[in-house]
């Protein structure tokens, strides 16, 4: 078994775990502190109207959202403009695109959700742009955010938006190119998956899984530069 099958098989039994009604979704910014309310406006909650499991996304064009692929189920509802999600606005339906190969590897780990009623743009609900393939190694100093657990290992979902500053290292050293691996003493955990890994105002990664190390956790985002193609064909087909 290779590195990558490993990571990947503790990513899934991470997920069946977190299959639980009530529970969520597989892995709040631990070590975060509270983001300025609706100063990330690209940020969407994204939650199952059957088992209430919540995950994050962004908005990526008036009619999509971006998030992990392990975040599927067939009654996702998603929310714009959300700062506190004690108080949710009208949830938007959609239809999912989960990444054909998502079940073989972790750098696969995306998805698209179209809503079936496009987001009106204002000062609360805004794009962030997608990475290009030349600009996807150039930052260091990122921001991951979300609605996740608080605490490792025990879901702690934070009803306001958390944040965290990253400096990404090691980026040579991941399981595979489209993986970004970080290890840092805190991060995202239960809850946070799908968000967005943002640096210089741009999206180049989403949650994905996180390992536990002896000196904190490995967070694996998945690398969106290495999927623009896939995402093209998916928004071209899928016009407004
Ligand atoms: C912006 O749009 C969101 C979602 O459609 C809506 O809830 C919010 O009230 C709007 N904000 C403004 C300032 O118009
Ligand atoms: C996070 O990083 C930004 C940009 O580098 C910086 O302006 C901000 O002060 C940092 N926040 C914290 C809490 O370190």
């Amino acid at each position: 078994m290779t590195t990558m099958n490993i990571c990947w098989f503790i990513t899934i039994l991470l997920l069946l775990h977190s299959c639980n009604p009530g529970d969520g979704m597989d892995h709040g910014i631990v070590g975060g502190h509270v983001s300025v309310p609706h100063s990330r406006p690209y940020m969407v909650y994204i939650q199952d109207s059957r088992s209430k499991a919540a995950c994050d996304g962004f908005l990526v064009r008036e009619d999509f959202v971006m998030t992990a692929a392990h975040c599927k189920k067939s009654t996702l509802k998603v929310y714009l403009g959300v700062s506190d999600t004690t108080l949710l606005p009208h949830g938007i339906e959609v239809d999912s695109f989960p990444h054909p190969g998502f079940e073989n590897k972790p750098g696969n780990d995306i998805m698209l959700l179209k809503l079936k009623t496009p987001a009106t743009l204002n000062k609360t609900v805004t794009i962030i742009d997608l990475p290009n393939p030349w600009n996807d190694k150039m930052f260091k100093d990122c921001l991951v955010m979300g609605w996740g657990s608080m605490v490792y290992k025990h879901y702690s979902p934070s009803t306001v938006l958390r944040e965290l500053n990253v400096t990404l290292k090691n980026l040579a050293h991941c399981f595979e190119p489209d993986v970004i691996c970080n290890e840092d003493p805190f991060g995202p955990a239960q809850g946070d998956s799908g968000g967005p890994l943002v640096c210089k105002d741009i999206v180049m990664g989403i949650v994905s899984f996180n390992l536990e190390k002896t000196e904190g956790y490995l967070t694996g985002y998945t690398r969106i530069s290495q999927h623009l193609l896939w995402i093209n064909e998916i928004m071209k087909k899928n016009n407004i």
